[in-house]
């Protein structure tokens, strides 16, 4: 078995394993995922003492130990690494990448050195966690650049998978940032940066990745400790829809198409299954904006923006002065 076989496969061998040890896992099937969501709490509850270690969690709509969550979901991410494009482009119809490009243009990265004064620091420093194959970081660096002249913003890219990483390190070949310390890579996991010193970032941001942490609440509190006071949060997560239509449109896509897309597209229908799953399972718009109040930010006005009905949400939080 080659090497590729081995990962597609990774995460059939953990969904099936927790399967079997469960014995309560939902069937996987459209009306069954729907009966899931019925049945069981939709979102999920902060833990009095969430890195203790010893409860369990979700993984999509199953039960998991806290332990396993962090290594399914990094089979997830080995096996849909190398198709991970064409993952986003069908778990969102293509429009992720207006999102992203709106997430980023709306931050505004980067100093301008003819509207910022010389005592200033020179750039941004900039952490996007979670940021796989450098989707974010590429456009942050683009956007300093070519709107604000800036040259010095740097972005560090952090993730907890290194098949993900390697992604992003082969795709940053193809940029003008490869050689250059604007860009780096670093695998690290959301929950603990001790890599990254406190109140040393400008911007984190995070963009459809926290719903794949085990412990959001721990990841919130490790973006406020990092992050310069007046610095800012800023996340891009698949959200709830806003209207009862089009969501039971968007529902029926999304639990009946994407798995069985992922299964012919690539051969792997339970990652995709999973992410499905976990999007359901993500709080609501005004859930995660108390998380964020939570964590210690300061929210501005309601605390999110929808984007297309609600499918995503972008999330802001400043740590205060
Ligand atoms: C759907 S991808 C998003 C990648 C990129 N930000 C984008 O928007 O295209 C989710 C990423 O979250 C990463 N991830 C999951 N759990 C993580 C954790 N605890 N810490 C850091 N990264 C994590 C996965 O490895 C994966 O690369």
């Amino acid at each position: 078995m080659n090497a590729q076989s081995t990962r597609v496969l990774a995460p059939r061998q953990l969904l099936a394993a927790g399967k079997r040890s469960a014995g309560r896992a939902p069937q996987r099937c459209f009306s069954c995922s729907t009966r899931c969501r019925q049945g069981q709490q939709q979102t999920e509850i902060p833990r009095k003492d969430p890195r203790d270690g010893a409860g369990t969690t979700h993984f999509g709509f199953e039960t998991v130990a806290e332990a396993l969550k962090e290594q399914k979901v990094g089979a997830v991410f080995s096996s849909v690494a190398s198709s991970y494009d064409t993952m986003n482009d069908l778990m969102s119809l293509g429009i992720h990448r207006l999102w992203k490009d709106h997430f980023v243009r709306n931050l505004n990265p980067g100093r301008n050195p003819l509207t910022s004064s010389s005592s200033e620091q020179k750039g941004w420093n900039i952490l996007d966690i979670a940021g796989g194959t450098g989707d974010i970081a590429f456009r942050m660096l683009d956007h300093a650049s070519t709107i604000n002249n800036d040259a010095h913003t740097k972005v560090t890219v952090a993730d907890i998978n290194p098949d993900m990483l390697a992604e992003g390190r082969k795709r940053a070949l193809e940029t003008p940032y490869a050689p250059s310390p604007r860009l780096s890579f670093v695998e690290a996991n959301a929950e603990k940066l001790d890599m990254i010193p406190d109140s040393s970032i400008d911007l984190y941001t995070v963009a459809f990745g926290i719903r794949n942490f085990t412990h959001k609440d721990v990841a919130l509190r490790e973006a406020y400790r990092v992050l310069k006071p007046g610095g800012v949060f800023a996340c891009l997560e698949f959200s709830k829809v806003n209207n009862t239509l089009f969501e039971a449109v968007y529902k029926r896509w999304s639990f009946s198409a994407i798995p069985l897309i992922g299964q012919v597209v690539a051969g792997d229908r339970d990652s995709y299954q999973y992410l499905v799953e976990s999007i359901e399972r993500f709080p609501s718009q005004t859930g995660f904006r108390d998380m964020i109040k939570e964590a210690g930010f300061l929210v501005p006005g309601k605390g999110w923006e929808d984007l297309t009905g609600g499918i995503a949400a972008i999330h802001k939080g400043v740590k205060p002065t």
